[in-house]
């Protein structure tokens, strides 16, 4: 089977955590950890960097950091995976639904506006499978609002909005570094963020919210530490990382080449201000193709190739749906019906993808 994506990992990642394992530092203090915050967070463009457990918890973080409660709104796209709404909805506020533009499949600037209400707090965006949002109208009309930033880059390692890396574009950015990510620690996440207050409350909420007078709390923390042994193969990925976001970009000019002419299947998106690193190298499957998303992702997996589909919209979400009765995004619902993640991992080789691409041409006949 050709997996939709595979993990890259080497010795020095190895030689990294056998050092932990050597020096007893397993948890979640250590030198690794600082260092994997300052390199990737420098990275990024942030100054700060705060590292999570996972992506989910980075996302909760950073909400909890701008002390959002119940009655709060945020806004974010209806097409994203889960995590990105859940987030919210842990805080106790609610997660206000905008459907996605066609030209970029994210969150679409121009229907913000009319979802804004007293109780907004933030707007969250996700640059949805690597492709990041056209974030100028979205940090006019935070500024024009007075709201939060936030962005959901756990796909966007390395993403740039005109020339720009993702994360560093509004308040702050999370990442996730989960194992089919473009760098990994395994499981794993980061915020990164340029303000120095909310980076104090992240790390302080991070950690149970413990103060320097020990087991005394002035706010409810959580324990969302990342651990010196994930931080040990995020330092070593990050020596990998420019080479992850170039494989990805070739594997996508690879793939967009040979699929360009097979009717009925549209090409992911390419902003011309636009760095796109195809985290996950996604078609839509039109109706013109002549077999569905479904039907295909079934032939495919006949033939030995795994695939994925898109995300189902948070409003058609079975945790969501009474929630958000009656709403409808057509844009999202159709990306969520047409939409199949192609195999996109960094060990994938041109002669798998020149074979996912002649496969699909036949299921069309
Ligand atoms: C857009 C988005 N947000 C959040 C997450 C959650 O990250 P994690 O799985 O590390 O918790 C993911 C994971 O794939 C994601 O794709």
């Amino acid at each position: 089977m050709i997996p939709v994506c595979e993990p890259k990992l080497g010795k020095k990642e190895l030689g990294y955590v056998i050092d932990c394992i050597k020096t007893n530092w397993i948890s979640s203090k250590g030198k690794y950890i600082t260092e994997f915050e300052e390199k990737f967070s420098e990275y990024c463009g942030a100054k700060y960097g705060v590292a999570t457990c996972n992506g989910t918890t980075a996302l909760h973080l950073v909400l909890a950091s701008i002390e959002l409660k119940p009655g709060d709104e945020v806004i974010v796209p209806t097409f994203t995976m889960i995590a990105t709404a859940n987030s919210v909805t842990y805080t106790g506020a609610t997660p206000v639904l905008v459907d996605s533009e066609p030209q970029t499949w994210n969150i679409d600037p121009a229907k913000i506006e009319e979802k804004i209400t007293k109780k907004t707090k933030s707007i969250m965006v996700m640059h949805t499978y690597g492709h990041p949002c056209d974030m100028d109208p979205i940090l006019e009309l935070a500024k024009k609002h007075d709201l939060y930033v936030i962005e959901d880059a756990a796909e966007a390692h390395g993403a740039e909005y005109k020339g720009k890396r993702a994360g560093a574009l509004g308040d702050a950015g999370c990442f996730s570094f989960y194992a089919n990510k473009i760098i990994t620690t395994g499981e794993g996440g980061m915020v990164v963020t340029n303000d120095e207050k909310i980076a104090e409350m992240a790390r302080l909420l991070r950690d149970q919210a413990f103060e320097p007078k020990r087991f005394l709390h002035r706010y409810i923390g959580f324990n969302y530490r990342m651990t010196n042994l994930q931080a040990a193969v995020g330092v070593a990925q990050m020596d990998l990382i420019d080479e992850s976001v170039e494989t990805r970009r070739r594997n996508a000019e690879l793939y967009n080449s040979l699929l360009k002419d097979v009717g009925g299947i549209t090409l992911p998106p390419e902003a011309l201000w636009a760095k796109n690193v195809y985290w996950m190298y996604t078609v839509l499957v039109d109706d013109s193709f002549g077999m569905g998303r479904d039907k295909l992702m079934g032939y495919l997996r006949e033939k030995g190739i795994d695939t994925r589909s898109a995300f189902y919209p948070i409003h058609t979400q079975p945790v969501y749906a009474k929630q958000y009765n009656g709403e409808k995004y057509p844009v999202a619902e159709e990306l969520g019906r047409k939409g199949i993640n192609l195999p996109s991992g960094n060990t994938l080789t041109k002669d798998q993808i020149r074979f996912i691409a002649e496969t699909i041409a036949s299921a069309k006949g």
